[in-house]
Parts: C-alpha cells; sequence; structure tokens
C-alpha cells in the first residue's frame, strides 16, 4: 500500500492522495479574469490525478496582483471565469484550491518571461505598491507606501470578500499565501516590518495581521472548508525570520483555524533568496536546491505542531515523494516544475509505485486506449 496514495480527509473534504499541485502563476489573465489557457494549464493535472491542484496566487484586490495579468477573485466576473474549472477539476475526481494573495511591496512587477523589473506606478500598466513599513525590497524597486491601520482592516475584509467567493464557486480548499516576501509575509519578517504600532516589534506584532486574515477567513467560510497557509519557513537571511518563528507562528495558525502548514522558504529580497542556512551559515546555491532541501520544514511542523504540513521544493521522483509521507516528514507533497514538465507525474508515479496496475487512476477515456498499449508493450518486450 502506497503512503502516497492513501487518501487525506482534511474537515469536509477528502484527497484521494498526498500530491498536490503547487500555486503557479501564470500570468495570462485579462483584467483579472482567467482565460481559456488556465483551463487548459488547470485541467490537465485534473487529467493527470494530483489529489488536489492549486490555482495560481489569486490576488483579493487590484492592488494585490503581481504582475497586471495576475489572476484575481476580487469581483464576480473573475469568480464566474474560474467556476467551469473548478467544475472540470471536480468531475476527475480531483479537489481544486486556490491560493489567495495580496503582493504587496512585491506588486507592480513584470512577469518572468516579459523581464520580471518592477513597473514603475507612473507607467500606464504600473501602481503602487503598499507594505508595512516604506522599506523596498531592493534596488530597483519602488519604497512601498506604509499601509495605515484603515489599509490593513480593508485589507483582512478583502481576503474575507475573495475566501467568500472561493466557496460559492465550489472551492472545498483555501491557502492563505504568507511567503515569498509577499504582504503578509512581509508582515511576519523583522527585515520588511520595522512598524512601531501594534502590527510590529516583537513576534507577536508582527503576527497579528496574518492571523487576523486567517481568523477572519476561517470564521467566513465555516467549519468544512481545509484551510491552508504557505510559510517562507525561512527567510535564509541575516536578521530575519527563521524556522523557531514559524513553530511559534504555526501554533497560532492552529489557534486560527489553519489546518495545512504549506513550507516554502525564501523571497523577503525578491526571488527566492536563500543566503544562510538555519544555523547562520552561508548556503551554496547547490546546497540550496538539493532534492527535497525545503522538507526538513515541513517535518518541524508536522512533529512540533498538531497541524498537518505540507512539503515543497525540488521533490521530483516518486520513491522521493513517497518517502517523504511513509517517513512522517509531511502529510502531502506539493509539486511545482517537474509536474508542469510532466503533468502526468501521479499517474506514472502510481505506476512506480505499483500503486495501479490496472491503470484505473486513467481517465476512461484514456484508460482503455493506456491498457491497449501496455499489451503492445510486453508483446514487444
Ligand atoms: C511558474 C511558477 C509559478 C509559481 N507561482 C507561485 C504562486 O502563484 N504562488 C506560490 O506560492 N508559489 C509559486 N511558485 C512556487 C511554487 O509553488 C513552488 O513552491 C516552487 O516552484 C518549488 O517547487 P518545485 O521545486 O517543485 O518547483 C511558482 C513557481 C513557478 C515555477
Amino acid at each position: 500500500m502506497s503512503a502516497l496514495f492513501s487518501p487525506l480527509t482534511l474537515r469536509g473534504v477528502t484527497l484521494p492522495n498526498r500530491i498536490a499541485v503547487s500555486p503557479l502563476c501564470m500570468y495570462s489573465a485579462v483584467d483579472g479574469v482567467a482565460q481559456p489557457f488556465h483551463f487548459a494549464h488547470l485541467s490537465t493535472f485534473a487529467r493527470g490525478k494530483a489529489g488536489l491542484v492549486f490555482f495560481e496566487a489569486t490576488a483579493i484586490s487590484p492592488e494585490g496582483r503581481i504582475t497586471p495579468n495576475c489572476l484575481g477573485i476580487w469581483n464576480d466576473e473573475q469568480a464566474a471565469a474560474i467556476k467551469p474549472i473548478v467544475e472540470f477539476i471536480k468531475s476527475m475526481g480531483v479537489v481544486p484550491g486556490i491560493q489567495l494573495a495580496h503582493a504587496g511591496r512585491k506588486a507592480s512587477t513584470a512577469a518572468p518571461f516579459n523581464g520580471s523589473k518592477p513597473i514603475p506606478s507612473d507607467h500606464p500598466d504600473g501602481w503602487q505598491c503598499v507594505g508595512p513599513s516604506p522599506v523596498a525590497v531592493g534596488e530597483g524597486f519602488a519604497t512601498p507606501v506604509e499601509l495605515s491601520i484603515d489599509g490593513i482592516k480593508k485589507i483582512v475584509n478583502d481576503f474575507v470578500d475573495a475566501a467568500t467567493r472561493a466557496v460559492d464557486v465550489g472551492f472545498n480548499v483555501i491557502e492563505l499565501h504568507g511567503a515569498h516576501g509577499y504582504l503578509m509575509n512581509s508582515f511576519l519578517s523583522p527585515i520588511s516590518n520595522q512598524r512601531g504600532d501594534e502590527y510590529g516589534g516583537d513576534i507577536n506584532g508582527r503576527m497579528r495581521f496574518a492571523l487576523e486574515v486567517a481568523r477572519a477567513v476561517r470564521e467566513a467560510v465555516g467549519e468544512d472548508v481545509a484551510l491552508f497557509f504557505r510559510i517562507s519557513a525561512v527567510d535564509s537571511a541575516e536578521g530575519g525570520w527563521n524556522m523557531d518563528d514559524s513553530i511559534v507562528l504555526s501554533r497560532e495558525l492552529d489557534k486560527a483555524g489553519i489546518d495545512v502548514v504549506d513550507c516554502s522558504a525564501g523571497g523577503i529580497y525578491g526571488g527566492p533568496s536563500f543566503r544562510v542556512s538555519d544555523e547562520g551559515k552561508p548556503l551554496t546555491k547547490s546546497s540550496a536546491r538539493a532534492p527535497g532541501f525545503q522538507v526538513p520544514y515541513a517535518e518541524r511542523v508536522k512533529k512540533e505542531t498538531e497541524l498537518h504540513s505540507m512539503a515543497v521544493g525540488v521533490i521530483i521522483d516518486p520513491l522521493q515523494a513517497e518517502a517523504i509521507i511513509d517517513n512522517g516528514q509531511a502529510d502531502l507533497v506539493a509539486l511545482g516544475r517537474e509536474i508542469m514538465y510532466n503533468p502526468f507525474w501521479p499517474l506514472h508515479a502510481a505506476q512506480t509505485l505499483q500503486a495501479d496496475a490496472d491503470f484505473n487512476l486513467w481517465p476512461p477515456q484514456y484508460k482503455w486506449a493506456v491498457d491497449r498499449r501496455e499489451q503492445i508493450r510486453k508483446l514487444n518486450e
């Protein structure tokens, strides 16, 4: 019996296996509205039978987009465009999830395939970014406008409105994006949060905004929806947020109604930066990108809290993924680049792990032909 292909029940939703498609920005929406590309992209992973398919970082307000072409769910037109994709994913026996996001001081940037550069606010495609403090991400980035208390409260409400819309279009899994230097992460990290009021200062002050969002969203979506929270477990930068902080946060997120902590890392200085290890030692590029390099973060959350955890980052091999679940290092694995390379990764992993000898996981439209293919393959052996 494969651990990777065992189901997982979270509140009112059962995931058929432990494989999630990590949120993957496609920078292909128009005014935040999903396009045929989104249907094609996400439906492929549903046919590939990941247990949980996350929609990309979906902005809760226009200013919360990373790029002008990010997906949004701040209005009904956007929600209506998402609905058929949700319904198709469910029709494949797969669970759709949505990542709700505010880009904060990393907003108003060009897509990676357009150069990833910040877009100035006086450019027709740009806008003024906001953050906890007037501290720019780095060289070339705009200085964010410091959010007022009213501004913070409005964003908490925007998360609630977006989550309500998400439930209305059929999502039973919602992830709050608290990683990669975006708004919630920038409130958590002492590098970007230099506020003197109740939303800054010690870790309790810096956690306040994220916990307010988590509590408000839990209250709005009810008890049956599974809530994930993506953290940057470490800033991996001197004087930054560290793994002990993440354990403190996870325990508070648990009280706020979060079910799963999705353990990513980095991003406070721009792209995912890995400068120092958890012990403060400089990292080489290769040691920061070894297979499963972020798994220890998910393992600590799983072992030191009552929460479920999801591991992500260079999980590429079915045996590696199976071991992560089987060894109790995480409850779920999320795949990004590897599953973009091979969207049928879960179906192929099931073959490798002998979890689907008769191709029963395949959609019926494919199963009969894949059966024949197998017979022919054996005949030609
Ligand atoms: C094209 C692309 C888009 C991404 N978009 C998001 C996103 O919307 N939200 C997010 O939290 N992470 C995003 N990420 C990070 C991934 O979710 C994942 O954490 C990262 O790629 C590491 O996993 P991997 O090694 O399996 O690719 C993105 C990564 C890629 C490659």
